[in-house]
């Protein structure tokens, strides 16, 4: 069974409280609910992990580039700044998926810029927790 890490960054721990008008009412533990169900249909062993540190998430981006492991990755705010998470996330060897609850693109100026984007295998954006079943069925074909 192929090992995918769901991989939050900051203030997505705040899901389903945090401008739900914008990101859903969905809570964090629901996320990882829908994730690790949806890893089942695919046969995907699904580990989702949700940090609010830039050096943790670039841990674990390490850890997952060493054994070759698939990410889906939402860097929330990191996504529109953080070169340290785009190095990172170029060291990878299987394939990225880079995911968003809502389409930046529909909002703010500074949200239009990903500096993940372009060393994503792909991104997928605006369906709401929606967007991770569709990357993880991303993934599912990647790797198939
Ligand atoms: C987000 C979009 C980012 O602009 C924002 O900073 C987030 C969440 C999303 O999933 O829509 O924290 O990545």
């Amino acid at each position: 069974m192929t090992r995918v890490l769901v991989l939050n960054g900051p203030n997505l721990s705040r899901l389903g409280s945090r401008e739900p008008e914008v990101y859903g009412y969905a809570n964090h533990d629901d996320l990882v609910a829908l994730c690790i169900a949806e890893g089942a249909l695919l046969s995907l062993e699904v580990e989702v992990r949700q940090t609010d540190d830039e050096a943790q998430l670039v841990h674990w981006l390490h850890e997952a580039a060493d054994a070759s492991t698939p990410v889906v990755l939402n860097p929330a705010a990191f996504t529109h700044y953080s070169y340290a998470v785009r190095d990172a996330c170029a060291q990878l060897r299987a394939p990225l998926i880079e995911v968003h609850l809502s389409n930046p693109a529909t909002r703010e100026e500074f949200r239009h810029t990903s500096v993940v984007a372009g060393v994503a295998t792909g991104t997928i954006a605006g369906f709401g927790v929606d967007s991770y079943r569709l990357a993880l069925r991303a993934v599912a074909i990647l790797v198939a």
